[in-house]
């Protein structure tokens, strides 16, 4: 039987290590890559109405996570999507979907538990009674379980083959109008 528990930022800060494991095992990123990451996540925990959910074994152990963040000007994504939506779209489309954003930043569910509906439980946790206006998120953009789940709970594609400066895969930006449909 697998938990959701709600974590604010101090305990998700002191759990990073377990936090970085789930995200190893489900994305396989490459090896070099984990210190920036383990920094950049670690920032994320002083972001306004940042949020963390861990789904675990009845032991503690975490099995998945999800966390995020109010979305603000100064931040690292928020402004680089801002640009890109404003460039594309507009800028009263980039206001419309970041001006009250909750950003959803990572939600990983170790492989060995996928499939069990923990990462729609992550998904529609996160977003349930926050007061922000949409969700925003990005995501590989190819035929994803993430990308069929979001899709299932209502968010729309905002940018597609999207590549962030400094990076090569191409990714989709994701938005929903909150509350989530269903
Ligand atoms: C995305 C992820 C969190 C989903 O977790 P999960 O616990 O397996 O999700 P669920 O069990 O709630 O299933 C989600 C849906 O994806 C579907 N799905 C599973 N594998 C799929 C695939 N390869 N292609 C399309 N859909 C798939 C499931 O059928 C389910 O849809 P349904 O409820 O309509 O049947 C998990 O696959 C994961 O950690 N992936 C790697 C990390 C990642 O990509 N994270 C997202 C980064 S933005």
């Amino acid at each position: 039987m697998i938990g959701l528990r709600r974590v604010g930022p101090d305990e998700f800060t002191t759990r990073l290590d377990a936090v970085l494991e789930i995200y190893i095992a489900a994305m396989n990123p490459p090896v070099d890559q984990l210190p920036g990451r383990k920094t950049i996540m670690g920032n994320h925990a002083v972001h306004p109405g940042f949020t963390c959910l861990f789904a675990e074994r009845p032991d503690g152990t975490p099995v998945g996570l999800a966390y995020g963040f109010h979305g603000a000007a100064g931040q690292w994504w928020h402004d680089v999507v801002h640009r890109a939506i404003a460039e594309r779209n507009g800028e009263g489309s980039a206001r419309g979907w970041l001006g009250d954003a909750l950003e959803l930043a990572e939600i990983h569910v170790h492989p060995d538990y996928h499939g069990k509906g923990i990462g729609r439980a992550l998904v529609v946790g996160m977003c349930a009674g926050r007061p922000e206006r949409t969700a925003v998120l990005s995501t590989r953009d190819q035929p994803t379980a993430a990308r069929h789940l979001y899709r299932s709970v209502g968010f729309v594609d905002l940018l597609t083959q999207f590549v962030f400066p400094g990076g090569y895969e191409r990714y989709a930006i994701l938005g929903a109008v909150l509350p989530l449909r269903g």
